[in-house]
């Protein structure tokens, strides 16, 4: 078994970043330099208030718009919040969960990333669900442990069939947004342990079909060495996503 028993994925996560006009300029400049470019799934995940235009400006192309979050529960009086319909009827088809900068700031844990991403499959969105060690945890050598509790508990009650629609973003925190990339041997080896415990958690075949995604300052000019790596199916990228022009030789840096 080996990567091409599972899909490529470069995910670009504006943050909050881009007003409406420009979020739909920037689509459509990054699906005109992405056009036919058949050897990954490219996704744009956007703010809230960006979905209609993003989707309208995507419509035709192979860009896919996803959202930054999703509650768990359908609906009810949970002000500010965004339920899974609501992201299915504007067109979306993933959903980030579990950010680190959701945990950092906003109270996340891993039982909310649970049942939000149990939420969003029952729905029949796509999961992109993200973890990953603080510099702390690397320092003391707890990087496997700390990752392997993330993925047991945020996978925890989600079947394997639920899995063909979950994508793991392997994120080291202390890489995100700081100009600091894990090196290629450091995003594979964690993302080969999360995919080990991926293979206990269900099985092997399971694990081989679970597309594990490295995050963390990826860009244009490093892109192609982590996607090299055998167990790095793919990039979520925040800075460099906001400018087409980076984010697309991202998309070519895959193709490969
Ligand atoms: P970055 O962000 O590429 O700007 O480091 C990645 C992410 O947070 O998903």
């Amino acid at each position: 078994m080996n990567k091409s028993v599972r899909s490529t994925i470069i995910a670009g996560n504006w943050k909050m970043n881009m007003t409406p006009s420009a979020a739909k300029a920037a689509v459509a400049e990054t699906a005109a330099l992405v056009a036919g470019k058949t050897g990954c799934e490219v996704v744009l995940c956007v703010p809230f208030v960006d979905i209609a235009a993003a989707v309208e400006a995507a419509k035709g192309t192979n860009v896919k718009i996803g959202a930054q979050n999703v509650h768990f529960e359908a609906k009810g009086a949970f002000t500010g919040e965004i339920a899974a319909d609501m992201l299915l009827e504007c067109g979306v088809e993933y959903v980030i969960i579990g950010h680190s900068e959701r945990r950092q700031y906003f109270g996340e844990t891993d039982e909310t990333v649970n049942k939000r991403t149990k939420a969003a499959l029952a729905a029949g969105l796509k999961v992109i669900l993200c973890l990953g060690e603080v510099l702390g945890e690397r320092q003391s050598g707890i990087t496997e442990e700390i990752v392997s509790m993330q993925t047991k508990l945020d996978l925890a009650g989600i079947s394997a069939e639920d899995m063909k629609n979950v994508i793991i973003a392997y994120e080291p925190v202390w890489a995100i947004g700081t100009g600091l990339t894990a090196t290629p041997e450091q995003a594979e080896e964690v993302c080969a342990i999360i995919r080990g415990v991926i293979a206990k958690l269900y099985d092997e075949k399971v694990a081989q079909a679970t597309t594990i995604q490295y995050g963390g300052s990826m860009n244009d000019g490093n892109a192609a060495e982590l996607l090299a790596k055998e167990n790095v199916d793919g990039g979520l990228i925040g800075g460099a996503s906001l400018v087409p022009a980076k984010f697309a030789k991202i998309v070519d840096a895959a193709q490969a």
